[in-house]
């Protein structure tokens, strides 16, 4: 009797799937986030070793070049600030889809005419939505990069000329299905697709990049699993997958935040409208404090809810914002970070720069949970955030934001907001909280400011 030979491919493969679902069950929570990373860099590192090792390869020369030219590209999109790793995801999507679509392409000339209509199906799916995500990512990586204007593009007509462009790239993709000899039609299809990433991605404005990112991450994770049926590679199939349906959920996750649907996200042209408003509207004043007087506020209050926003990514005042945490701790004031969840430019920004920090997680409460304690709170301080606590968002309904969950910073007692102008946040709009008779402006870069009370804070006695 003769035993079936042992697959050793398979094993690693299966491996390499297990803990692609690990890391993403594992980074879904602060505290074993870390284990998720390496889970998923073991994973990719497994399914790049068992590539390398298939039966199919004959000559490594290419491949070679490619791990150089890799690692060349790879090492310093590696090593960008905090702040510039939403561009930096994008040009990650941008050469997976730019990949596959070579992929795509290369099977359908090397297959051609003969190609099964199931197969020529799923090239074109592979090649239509590489394409746009190709050229789609570029754009948004250029307009979080600010080389390419962030503001929303848009003519008369737009969506349709869109839309009407996507129908012409699937009709051509039909056509190549029925009849797969019409080799010249496979270039248009692609070069359709590629203009159509970058017209779809000029009327969405820069505050919708991130949601529209993880959407485009998603379109990549399905043309990759559409590639692992034609290559015949389940672990692709998997992997894109998982890719694509998480890239979906935390694009919905986004819209659900900021009280959007994916329809507005993406034929809404936000961004526009909010200009103007910032534009106008009458002098207002507002009260303004020193570090002085703000670390005296702070050392005499029993309860804190610090709300972190985009500034203190730009400012990089977390570890600032750790010795605050630790010198009104030791006072024994209550100190509770409230994390909004699309403060930043990321999901999960303030989540990674607080951890960077140190700061225990289980000070870090969600929305709806601060929320429900800030009525009986002292003080909210504000770290260079801006549209995640502004009121408008809850009574002005004319706002853009309009509608939007926002900690309710000014249902506290006091509130201070660190910012250095009455500039707007992304959105573009004024905050009525800088208005109130409860809110204190304490204007100055972040790192500085909060490192100013610390030092008043930690030169004055106790409360
Ligand atoms: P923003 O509303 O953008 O406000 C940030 C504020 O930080 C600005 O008003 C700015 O005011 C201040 N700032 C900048 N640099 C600073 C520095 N060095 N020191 C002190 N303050 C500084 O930020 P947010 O409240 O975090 O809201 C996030 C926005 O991004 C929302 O509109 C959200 O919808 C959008 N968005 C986020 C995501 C994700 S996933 N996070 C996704 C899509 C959209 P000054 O210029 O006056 O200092």
């Amino acid at each position: 009797m003769t035993l079936p030979t042992f697959n050793y491919m398979e094993v690693v493969y299966l491996i390499a799937t297990a803990l692609f679902i690990l890391s993403l069950k594992w980074m879904s929570a602060p505290t074993t986030a870390r284990r998720g990373v390496w889970a998923g860099e073991v994973g990719m590192l497994l399914a790049i070793v068992g590539t390398l090792f298939e039966k199919g390869i004959i000559d490594y020369h290419w491949i070679f070049i490619a791990l150089v030219l890799g690692t060349i590209i790879g090492v310093p999109l590696g090593r960008v600030a905090m702040t510039a790793v939403p561009q930096r995801t994008a040009l990650s999507h941008a050469f997976g889809a730019c990949c596959v679509t070579l992929v795509g392409t290369a099977e359908f000339y090397l297959r051609s005419p003969n190609v099964p209509k199931f197969m020529m199906a799923v090239l074109c799916l592979e090649v239509i939505l590489g394409g746009l995500t190709f050229t789609g990512s570029l754009m948004a990586a250029g307009k979080l990069q600010e080389v390419l204007p962030q503001r929303p593009i848009t003519y008369k007509g737009q969506n349709l000329v869109n839309l009407a462009l996507l129908a012409v790239a699937i009709v051509v993709g039909i056509v190549l299905i029925l009849h797969p000899e019409h080799k010249n039609l496979f270039p248009a299809m692609v070069g359709i697709a590629l203009v159509f990433g970058v017209l779809l991605i000029i009327p969405i404005g820069g505050a919708d990049m991130p949601t529209v990112i993880s959407l485009l991450n998603s379109y990549a994770g399905l043309s990759a699993a559409a590639m692992g049926f034609v290559l015949n590679s389940k672990l692709l199939i998997v992997a894109g997958a998982l890719d694509g349906s998480s890239g979906f959920i935390l694009s919905v996750i986004m819209c659900k935040a900021m009280n959007r649907s994916f329809a507005n996200v993406i034929f809404g042209a936000f961004g526009q409208v909010q200009a103007a408003a910032a534009a106008g509207g009458e002098a207002k004043t507002v009260r303004s404090a020193t570090a002085e007087e703000a670390a005296a506020i702070l050392g005499a209050a029993s309860s804190v809810v610090i709300v972190p926003g985009y500034g203190m990514a730009v400012a990089q005042a977390q570890h600032k914002v750790r010795e605050l945490f630790d010198v009104l701790t030791k006072k024994g004031v209550d100190v509770r970070f409230g994390i909004h969840p699309v403060a930043g430019r990321m999901p999960g920004h303030m989540n990674v720069l607080l951890a960077e920090a140190d700061i225990p997680y289980d000070r870090l409460k969600e929305m709806d949970d601060v929320n429900s304690d800030l009525p009986q709170t002292d003080v909210a301080l504000i770290i260079g955030a801006n549209d995640v606590t502004n009121p408008a968002a809850r009574t002005d309904t004319s706002s853009p934001i309009y509608g939007m969950p926002i900690i309710d910073v000014d249902k506290a007692r006091t509130v201070m907001v660190i910012k250095r102008s009455m500039n707007p946040g992304f959105a573009g709009i004024d905050n009525p909280l800088y208005y109130l008779d409860q809110t204190l402006m304490l204007f100055g870069d972040a790192k500085a400011f909060v490192g100013d009370i610390v030092r008043e804070l930690s030169g004055s006695g106790g409360h």
